[in-house]
């Protein structure tokens, strides 16, 4: 097992970035940058033994700041929507900026996916990026020190550990926005690949700005049913209102009620490549969202991302849980440890 680091290029502000590739003893590689702790890419073998790389993204970092897709990034301190970028917590009112259909998305315009992270440590088999954001920097209360630590395994697993600690009461729900495409990132739409949830529920959205309504509603008889592995595709253009208000799935999925213990949440395969993902969380919800924004995006190598080439497994808690009530809250008292662990496992068939 070994990381080694190459040159990704500039920031903004002119400091160098790194690409660091993790590779393990089955030829597996995954490749992090420090812009946005993101994730680059995920290389192994499909059934043909073709090298294939699973994610979507970018070669350069004047792409990634340019995109609006998240490719891979860490999202942060809070992942999803909050509802007008208000919230409450001890009595005050906080406000963040308001970067999606009057809606705050991802955390705005100085997401965590747009900050260089500094390499804490390194092992190896994994690496450890760390963030300081400032009190209200975002507009969050409270001075938050976070880490995320990829480690990969030689049995092709994927952890994403993140940790975190607050001088004040604030919000804290960290996701990975990766798109996976199991048949490779530059082979077209996913919708042939078969898709497996193990949720019972999703949270439906009121309207095309997609802030849930606050109700847990049953998948069954509809086609957010997933609990039988189907084609991504196969019902993704039904005649069903949820559907019609986000041109796809982009639907936050129950996986439990509250945090809990890690589980296994989701199984994707590809017919095409052989390929299959297992994903694992601790947390309540995943956003299962199908790419339906994607449209003529240059991506690595010389592809072209088109609609649905990739889907994202984004866990997180519920979108606008801290204002929602019979959520669970994203809510991290001051000086505790928020600790939460996301994993994706690969193998193929
Ligand atoms: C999330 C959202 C989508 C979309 C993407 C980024 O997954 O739920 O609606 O905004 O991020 O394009």
């Amino acid at each position: 097992m070994v990381v080694t680091k190459s040159s990704f290029g500039k920031a903004k502000d002119g400091q160098e970035l790194s690409l660091y590739t993790l590779t393990n003893h089955k030829d597996m590689s995954v490749q992090i940058t420090d812009l946005g702790a993101t994730l680059v890419s995920i290389t192994m073998q499909d059934k043909y033994e073709n090298n294939t790389d699973v994610i979507l993204g970018f070669d350069t970092p004047e792409e990634y700041y340019a995109s609006t897709t998240y490719f891979g990034a860490v999202i942060g301190r809070n992942g999803n929507r909050i509802d007008k970028g208000q919230f409450e917590i001890n009595g005050k009112r906080y406000q963040l900026d308001n970067n999606d259909n009057g809606n705050n998305l991802h955390s705005g315009n100085n997401g965590f996916d747009s900050r260089k992270w500094t390499v804490e440590r390194i092992s190896e088999s994994s690496i450890c990026f760390g963030l300081e954001d400032k009190d209200l920097e975002q507009g969050y209360p409270g001075n938050f020190k976070v880490t995320v630590t990829y480690t990969l395994t030689d049995e092709n697993e994927l952890f994403l550990h993140y940790e975190g600690i607050s001088d004040q009461d604030t919000v804290a729900n960290m996701t990975n926005h990766a798109y996976f495409n199991l048949a490779g990132h530059d082979s077209g739409a996913m919708l042939d690949q078969e898709l497996w949830l193990s949720a019972r529920a999703y949270t439906p959205v009121r309207d095309s700005r997609s802030i849930p309504t606050g109700e847990i509603a049953p998948v069954k008889g509809t086609p957010m049913d997933f609990t039988t592995a189907k084609p991504i595709g196969s019902e993704i253009d039904a005649d069903f209102e949820q559907l019609q208000f986000t041109g796809g799935y982009d639907h936050n999925f129950v996986l439990q009620e509250e945090k809990g213990t890690v589980m296994k949440f989701a199984e994707v395969y590809s017919p095409r490549s052989g390929i299959c993902l297992e994903a694992f969380t601790d947390l309540p919800g995943v956003q299962f969202y199908a790419g339906n924004f994607i449209s003529d995006c240059p991506g690595k190598k010389g592809a072209i991302y088109q609609k649905r080439q990739g889907f994202c497994l984004e866990t997180q808690y519920f979108p606008n849980s801290i204002n929602q009530e019979g959520f669970a809250k994203p809510l991290l008292k001051a000086g505790e440890k928020y600790d939460t662990t996301t994993c994706y496992k690969f193998s193929v068939r």
